[in-house]
This record gives C-alpha cells, sequence and structure tokens, in this order.
C-alpha cells in the first residue's frame, strides 16, 4: 500500500481537471509503507513472529539475538522513470531501555518472507513459524535457508540512527537509501528490504519497533521518498476556463496547451464569459466573466452559459413601497359594518404590485368604486345578515366578456374542461346555507352572478372570501380573486383591543413575476406552486409605518401553497390572540408561528419599546413545500418592513382573557372517521394527491345535524396538508406521529394536544407529514353538500378535495335549513320551535298516515292508511321518499338518479339509492349521491330549496332590497 501526496500524478499522465493543488511539473513526495516485516529469534531457527504488532532487535538478558527485517515495494509506489532524490525511514519504538544504541540498516540480498506467525503478549519471545515466514535460520521456513543464520545481508550499514527515549520517531536517512532505492526501482527482482541490526554490548538491550501491523497506523513504518517523476507536464486550458494538468506535449489537451512546466496555480486560463442574470426588475442577462458578473451584484449561471429567455428572475428591491390597506367595501343597501346587501364584480384590472414593476394585470374584487386586489374587505357583523350579489365580470383588454382563462388551463383535472374562466365564491369560515357556499360544481360564467345571503350567526372572525371554481380554484385564486370579510361583534369590542388605525390586516401572497410585470404561473398542473416575492396586502414586500403601542395584525395567508414561519428580526415577543374562528380564550406569547394556507392569526405586536425610526423586519422561515426536509429549500425571507413612528398609538395592557371557549366533548361524538391524505399516480397529471384515494364525485360522509363527529386525518405523505372543512368551526383534539410499517400505519408515540395557540375554534387544521391530527366538530344548522379539502390550492383541484353531505331527520331536534325552519323533536331548543308546537316540521314521512306540514305545503294530507286522521285521502300515498316513484302529493322524487320523476328536488333522500356507486354526471342542486354509509332515514321535509342554483344574468335576478329570506334567528344556545 502506498500513500501519495499526489496519485494521479504518481499514476501519472493525465491529471483530471479542476482545482488542482500547486503542482510542479515533476518533483513529488510519495509515503510508502510496509508490505512485508518479521523478526528473527536467535535461540531457535523455527521462532518468527510475521504478523506481529512489533519487531524487535538488539540482545536478550539471556543473550538471545533479535534482528528486524522489513520490506517496501518501491516499484509500485514510484512511476518508472523515476529518479530518487533522497529518501527517510521512519520507526517508533515502543519499548525498550532508553539507552541510547546505534540502530543500523543493512541491504539484505535474498528473498525472504512474512508468514503468519503472530506471538501473544508482548511477542518478545516469538511462537512458531509458519510456511514462508523468516527465521533465525530460514529465509523461507522452512524451505528455504539463508547461507548465513541471521539473514543474509551487506555488512556495511546503509544508514544508522542511535535509537533512545521509545514513543517518539525516530528517522534513517543516507544518499546510499537513495541509491538503493533507486536500484530496487530499476530492478525490482534485487529489493529484498532492510535488516535492522541494533549494536547492543550488553544482554537486556532490546529495542522494540511498532511494526506494519500496529493497531496505531500512525506508528508503523514509513518509508518517505522524493523524487522527480522524470515526466514533463503542462497546463492545458479548456475551452470553459479550467485547466488541467497533461503529459507534454500537450496532445491530451483539448484547449490550448500552456507549454512544459507551466502549471495551474495560479490559473493561466482566461475565464470565458457566460450569462449573468443582472439584479434587476426587467430581469436583464448580461455574457460577463464571472468576476465581472459578482462585481455588478449579479448571479453567474457558468462559464459559456447563454442568455436564454426566462433564465433571469425579476430582482425587486425589497421595502420601497408602503403596505396598502384594503378599503372596506361599500354596500348597495344598508350600511358596512351592519346588515347590507352588496354587488361585488370579480374585474380584471391592472393593478402595481411593485413600484419597480411594470403594472400586472390581476383579476380583483369592485364593489362598484373600483376593483382591487386583494378585494375590498367586507365588514360584518354578528347576526346582522349579508347579501352579496357575486357578479362575474371578467373582459378582456377589449372590453369583451372573457371567454376564456387569462391563465392556460389544464384539462387534465376534474371540472376543467374547457377555458372559460368560470367563477364561484366561497365565503371561508362562514356559517352558511349550502346553496350559498360556493359549492365548486355552481361555477359560472362571466355574465352571470349568483346571489348568496350570510345570516352572520357566529362570533367575531377574521373570514375570507375567494374563488372556488371546480379544477381551476388555483388559477382563479392565484390571479386574485380573494378578499377579507371581518366579522366583528359586542363582545370582542368591549375587550378594548387595538383598533381603528392601531388594526391592520396582512393578506399574505406568494407570486413570480415575468420581466413585463405579468404573472408567471406555470401552464401545467403541479403539484404546488411557489412564487418568489410576498406580497402584503398587494404589494411586494411592503414598510408599514406604526405607531409606538400595541397593533393587531389580521394575517391571513392566501397563498397558493406556501406556508410562512413568522417572526420579527430582533426575534422580539408577540400574543397571538386569535385564530380562524375568532379569539383564543387568552393571549399566547410566541416569537415564531407558523400560519398555514387558508389560516388566519390575530396577533399584537408591541412597538412601544422601540424608539421612533426604529426600523424591523417581519420576516419567514418557512420551507417550501412545508415543512421541507430542514435543507431550508424555498425559503423567502423578507415579508415587510416595519417602521417605528413618533405616536404613542394603544398603550393599555391586553387583556388577559378573551373569552371562554367550551371544549367539544370527544365522548359524545357520534361518529369517528379518518381521511388517509396521500399521494397517488395519474396518467394525465403525472400525480394526483387524494383523501381516502376518492375524489369529488365519491360521497361517503353524512354528517347528521346535531351531532358532532371527530374526525382524523393520517398524513402519509412528506408535506404538511392544510386541510379545511366547510360549515363547521372545529377544535384540534391532538396530533399523534406514525410510522409505515408494511404498509400500514403504526402509531410512534402518544397523541400530544394542541398549543395554545391552536387550541381555539379552527376551520383550517396543519395535518403534518406522518401525522394524525383529530379534530372534533359539530355539525348545526345546514343541510346539503359541503367541501372539504386540503387547501393548497394545486392539491385542492388535484383531487385533494371532497364534499359530505349534512343530513337531517324530520323531529331529530336538529334544524336543517333551509328544508325545516323548525324541528321540535323535544331533544333541545336549539331549534327555536316552542316546545310541543311542532312547527313547521315533524316527525312523520310521507304515507305514515300522520300528516306533517311544512312552510311549503308539502303534504297537505297522508293517506297512508293507517289512520284517517289526516284528514284527506289523496294528497299522498303510501310511498317513500327517495324510492324515485312519482306519486300524488310528491310532486317529484329524486330517489332513482334517472329522469323518470322529472325533477330532482322535491323529495330528497340523505342517502343514495345505488348505495357504493356514484351515478355519472354532474349534481344537481341538492341531489345526493355517491356509496351512502347511512340507509335512507326518512324524507327529508322537504320544500324544494328556495334559492335555486340557476345562474341568472345581470340584472335579471332582482337585486335583493336587503330582504334576506334566511330571517331565522340565531339560537340562543351557542350566543
Ligand atoms: Cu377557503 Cu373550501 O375554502
Ligand atoms: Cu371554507
Ligand atoms: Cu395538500
Amino acid at each position: 500500500m502506498r500513500i501519495a501526496k499526489h496519485p494521479a500524478l504518481a499514476l501519472a499522465l493525465v491529471v483530471t481537471p479542476v482545482a488542482l493543488a500547486p503542482l510542479a511539473a515533476s518533483a513529488d513526495t510519495v509515503f510508502v509503507t510496509a508490505s512485508r516485516d518479521n523478526t528473527l529469534y536467535s535461540e531457535d531457527g523455527s521462532l518468527s513472529n510475521g504478523r506481529g504488532e512489533y519487531l524487535f532487535s538488539g540482545l536478550t538478558a539471556a543473550l538471545d539475538d533479535r534482528r528486524a527485517l522489513l520490506f517496501f515495494d518501491v516499484a509500485s509506489a514510484l512511476p518508472p522513470t523515476a529518479t530518487v532524490n533522497s529518501v527517510t525511514l521512519k520507526l517508533f519504538p515502543s519499548r525498550g531501555s532508553p539507552t541510547p544504541l546505534n540502530v543500523s540498516l543493512h541491504r539484505v540480498t535474498r528473498a525472504w518472507g512474512e508468514g503468519f506467525s503472530n506471538a501473544s503478549a508482548n511477542e518478545g519471545a516469538g511462537t512458531t513459524a509458519t510456511t514462508g515466514d523468516a527465521t533465525w535460520t530460514h529465509a523461507l521456513y522452512d524451505a528455504e535457508a539463508w547461507t548465513s543464520p541471521g539473514g543474509d545481508f551487506d555488512a556495511t550499514p546503509t544508514a544508522s540512527t542511535a535509537v533512545g527515549a521509545i514513543n517518539v520517531h525516530y528517522a534513517w536517512t543516507s544518499s546510499q537509501m537513495a541509491a538503493e532505492v533507486q536500484g530496487w526501482l530499476n530492478d525490482p527482482t534485487q529489493n529484498f528490504g532492510w535488516l535492522v541490526l541494533t549494536e547492543a554490548d550488553a544482554g537486556g538491550e532490546v529495542k522494540r519497533f511498532n511494526s506494519r501491523n500496529n493497531a496505531l497506523a500512525t506508528t508503523r513504518p514509513i518509508l518517505e521518498i522524493d523524487f522527480d517523476s522524470g515526466i514533463d507536464t503542462g497546463a492545458c486550458c479548456a475551452l470553459d476556463g479550467s485547466c488541467s494538468i497533461v503529459e507534454d506535449p500537450g496532445g491530451a489537451c483539448t484547449g490550448v496547451y500552456q507549454g512544459t512546466d507551466s502549471t495551474c496555480t495560479p490559473s493561466p486560463c482566461p475565464p470565458p464569459p457566460g450569462a449573468c442574470c443582472l439584479p434587476v426588475a426587467a430581469a436583464t442577462c448580461a455574457l460577463e466573466t464571472e468576476a465581472d458578473c459578482s462585481a455588478l451584484g449579479g448571479s453567474f449561471s457558468g462559464p459559456l452559459a447563454a442568455c436564454e429567455p426566462g433564465l433571469c428572475p425579476v430582482v425587486l428591491t425589497p421595502f420601497l413601497d408602503e403596505l396598502p390597506l384594503p378599503r372596506v367595501a361599500v354596500p348597495v343597501t344598508g350600511q358596512a359594518g351592519q346588515s347590507a346587501a352588496y354587488v361585488m364584480s370579480a374585474v380584471e384590472i391592472s393593478q402595481q404590485l411593485h413600484a419597480e414593476l411594470p403594472p400586472t394585470t390581476v383579476w380583483g374584487w369592485d364593489d362598484g368604486q373600483g376593483g382591487s386586489a386583494p378585494g375590498p374587505t367586507l365588514e360584518a357583523r354578528s347576526d346582522a345578515p349579508v347579501t352579496v350579489t357575486w357578479r362575474n365580470d371578467l373582459r378582456d383588454a377589449t372590453g369583451a366578456l372573457r371567454d376564456t382563462h387569462y391563465l392556460e388551463v389544464d384539462h387534465c383535472l376534474h371540472g376543467a374542461m374547457d377555458n372559460v374562466p368560470r367563477t364561484v365564491v366561497h365565503l371561508h369560515g362562514g356559517h352558511v346555507a349550502a346553496e350559498y357556499d360556493g359549492y365548486p360544481d355552481h361555477n359560472y360564467p362571466p355574465g352571470e352572478e349568483l346571489v348568496y345571503q350570510y345570516p352572520n350567526w357566529q362570533d367575531a372572525s377574521t373570514l375570507w372570501y375567494h374563488d372556488h371554481a371546480l379544477g381551476i380554484t388555483r388559477l382563479n385564486v392565484y390571479m386574485g380573486l380573494a378578499g377579507l370579510y371581518l366579522l366583528r361583534d359586542d363582545d370582542e369590542a368591549a375587550l378594548g383591543l387595538p383598533s381603528g388605525a392601531d388594526e391592520i390586516p396582512l393578506v399574505l401572497q406568494d407570486r413570480t413575476f415575468h420581466p413585463d410585470g405579468s404573472l408567471s404561473y406555470p401552464a401545467e398542473w403541479r403539484d404546488h406552486f411557489f412564487g418568489d416575492k410576498v406580497l402584503v396586502n398587494g404589494k411586494v414586500w411592503p414598510y408599514v409605518e406604526v405607531p409606538r403601542g400595541k397593533v393587531r395584525f389580521r394575517i391571513l395567508n392566501a397563498s397558493n401553497a406556501r406556508f410562512y414561519t413568522l417572526s420579527l428580526s430582533d426575534g422580539a415577543t408577540f400574543w397571538v390572540i386569535g385564530s380562524d374562528g375568532g379569539l383564543l380564550e387568552g393571549p399566547v406569547a410566541h416569537t415564531e408561528l407558523t400560519v398555514g394556507v387558508a389560516e388566519r392569526v390575530d396577533v399584537v405586536m408591541d412597538f412601544e419599546q422601540y424608539a421612533a425610526g426604529t426600523e424591523l423586519l417581519l420576516v419567514n422561515s418557512a420551507a417550501a413545500p412545508f415543512p421541507g426536509n430542514g435543507s431550508g429549500m424555498g425559503v423567502v425571507p423578507d415579508v415587510m418592513k416595519i417602521v417605528v413612528g413618533e405616536d404613542a398609538g394603544h398603550t393599555a395592557p391586553l387583556p388577559t382573557t378573551l373569552r371562554t371557549i367550551a371544549p367539544l366533548e370527544e365522548s359524545f361524538a357520534a361518529t369517528h372517521r379518518d381521511f388517509v391524505l396521500a399521494r397517488e399516480d395519474d396518467e394525465c397529471t403525472g400525480a394526483r394527491w387524494t383523501i381516502n384515494g376518492l375524489g369529488w364525485m365519491d360521497i361517503t360522509e353524512y354528517p347528521r345535524l346535531g351531532t358532532s363527529e371527530v374526525w382524523r386525518f393520517i398524513n402519509r405523505s412528506g408535506h404538511t396538508h392544510p386541510m379545511h372543512i366547510h360549515l363547521v368551526f372545529f377544535q384540534v383534539l391532538d396530533r399523534q406521529p406514525f410510522e409505515i410499517v408494511d404498509g400500514e400505519v403504526v402509531t410512534t408515540g402518544e397523541p400530544v394536544p394542541p398549543p395554545p395557540h391552536e387550541a381555539g375554534w379552527k376551520d383550517t387544521v396543519q395535518a403534518h407529514p406522518f401525522e394524525i391530527v383529530r379534530v372534533i366538530a359539530r355539525f348545526e344548522d345546514f343541510v346539503g353538500n359541503f367541501a372539504y379539502h386540503c387547501h393548497m390550492v394545486e392539491h385542492e383541484d388535484n383531487d385533494m378535495m371532497r364534499q359530505f353531505v349534512a343530513v337531517t331527520t324530520c323531529g331529530d331536534g336538529a334544524r336543517g335549513l333551509p328544508d325545516e325552519e323548525c324541528d321540535d323533536g323535544n331533544r333541545d331548543n336549539r331549534d327555536t320551535c316552542p316546545d310541543g308546537d311542532g312547527g313547521t316540521c315533524q316527525t312523520a314521512t310521507c304515507g305514515d298516515g300522520l300528516l306533517w306540514t311544512l312552510a311549503g305545503g308539502a303534504e297537505q294530507c297522508d293517506d297512508g292508511n293507517a289512520m284517517d286522521g289526516d284528514g284527506c285521502d289523496s294528497n299522498c300515498t303510501a310511498t317513500a321518499c327517495g324510492n324515485g316513484v312519482v306519486t300524488e302529493g310528491e310532486e317529484c322524487d329524486d330517489g332513482n338518479g334517472a329522469a323518470g320523476d322529472g325533477c330532482d328536488a322535491f323529495c330528497l333522500v340523505e342517502a343514495p339509492v345505488d348505495a357504493g356507486a356514484p351515478d355519472s354526471g354532474p349534481l344537481d342542486a341538492g341531489e345526493r349521491d355517491g356509496g351512502g354509509e347511512l340507509p335512507p332515514p326518512d324524507c327529508v321535509c322537504g320544500a324544494a330549496p328556495s334559492a335555486t342554483t340557476t345562474m341568472a344574468p345581470f340584472g335579471a335576478a332582482l337585486l335583493p332590497l336587503f330582504v334576506v329570506t334566511l330571517a331565522i334567528r340565531r339560537p340562543a344556545a351557542r350566543r
């Protein structure tokens, strides 16, 4: 074995390019370890120690002689052409008298061997030789004897050194050694190594040296040879500017040979230019050398790299623009913050998103006062109903209603069958009827509108509205179709939190731009898209001036897929006071906080202690995708700059109690459901994300109103999915880690309750990789189809969105709007029906002979023939709702998935007739479909839904003059 400083050169010829160490053309040094060694013991010709850890040389107390042998394979370590300049042997004595004794090397004159003998203990006594070992009598035991016992060697010492103290290295060097090594190189057959002889005058003077088998590698015999290789070399400059050493005269050089003895240190090769991206908004690319590029502050793509279109990113100076505050939307009737009606039009506008960028075409919302993205903020108050006419008024540059999307539509995705820029608006966090929930299939093209009613039977919280069109939500949201909906109430107002100028909404979105300012988004679906710029309220990396006091930031992550882990650049503490569903029980101190897509966090930061003029950054450290693998991939650190102003702001202390939140009792849960989150292959898009391997059309959950359910999200993927459930607010119960063993989920730890900032009402929960997160929700008030999905909108579109159907039964005590205005099941009074009254819903089935009357007048009489108490004999006959047979009394009966009944709405069943096998085609309003888990319980007391999903052209739907048809009081029990 050998250790060469420059192995490539020792092997000779072409040296691999790049990063060469300083290198003369030929001088070099190698370190050669012994490839054989042994000890001769004079007392017995059968003793040896070939594989021992030690070598011995000297005279024992019993006057027995010891001689060591060493062999170095110099021919394998040096090029055959080498000229040996000098040679040094180093040995390491580890035992023996400290008396300095002369130890000399003698050239051995015949071949000898090292067998497998390996003496024990201190090895001084040797052991029985094996075949091929050198012994006192034998060069190769026991076939070939030495001519003279004790070894055949040149009596003239090659080199000698006095060895005294132990445990240090001793060196032997001489011109004779160099001559001998040169001789061995020239004729390797004459290389038999050296014999180590100690001039011991008296017994007991034995030196013990560590051998080549010693456990301590640094103490083994080593031969250092300094030589000239005898080969001329020179530097070769390749076209890419790299330098390599090649053999003279440079025949192997594919560039320009620099001549004999030229070196690569310093490199003689001129650096070639390559694409250099300059740090400017125009994304300019220039051909520069690496040095020139870095002097320009640019980023160098590599020698000879070409300036391709799209190579260079748009580089913007952070913190140039002031943070905009979204305007409060102006209603057409009523008053902002009270009962009101709005017309909100989705419009295509041009908006300057950064001072260095040309204006960008975006989609925003226009309340009649001008469009913006994010849209104007809808201010609302608990229990004060709001009506919004959501109009799709997207027009192209000519002013014509758009029939194609601004971005490329990927037709692989379910629901994205054409390029029409359909929209439908969801109030995220809104507890609203299914008809007004922005059901993804109810999307409509430009030129149409839907009128939605929001009763606001819920507590103060940060809601937001955004597009939810099936298959193209990610495109519509990326274009800008989102805005805030701030719901306030008296309880919150009484707390005296920072308000007015001290309350600042922050809508976080990430975007990537083309140099002309236009938005960049991939034409084909991807797992996720992350922009390289962070916008706050529609400006890239803005700054905001704050007073020297407490500021309430109402933060919404409205990005497509990016999570943010937010902190202040000075590490200051801030307080989390609210989450998706409103205030927490009390403020929670944090120095950083992760906000998943669609989550809202309400935080209070205190700037009272800062001097006026102090500048702080709001920064992000979340990897994209989140949580990443620890490499910090995809982090965009800048979010916003905060400049502390002169004015004293809100300095009152924060209340320590904000409200009480009654926990939903797990033991009362009626149903537990599992949702496995995973990625699977897809023929068209390559991959898709699923919940339980099912898609949007597969309905398997029928939660019953008035009951609570525990949902477990089991994330078998490496990304955190922000899982959102419509209709409800839930509480996070716990999270539990797991591993996949043989394809099965095996938990690896105890369930851990959520941290305090997640212990309030939530509608979106971070389901982390290889974790089970459990949430509990109570389903109330509204029957029908509601979405639940991952809110990374790329996942939502393909295909991580499903729907549940909230169901109710007459007489179960739970109100199921819009069909049941009240339901006196006598379980509780939450339905607001007076006790015993029966209200508008009774425990009855068509044909059971009991008369039940609905507001819609569905069953005027019921001839079940069980009794005659119904006072009629003709209106409703003994047929079950949902059996698909239209009978007298049932104007229609949508039980069969076939068209025979001529209607789809009048009489409804909760569970499908074709249980387990969804029928094909889109769902009609109120239609239930898919594999059901519940048997059809009964008829839903059913008038046809009053709000239809028929799209109306503008003006055809009379603008509701502040008439709210869901004018039903909010149940007192839930205040
Ligand atoms: Cu904010 Cu179904 O979404
Ligand atoms: Cu939602
Ligand atoms: Cu997801």
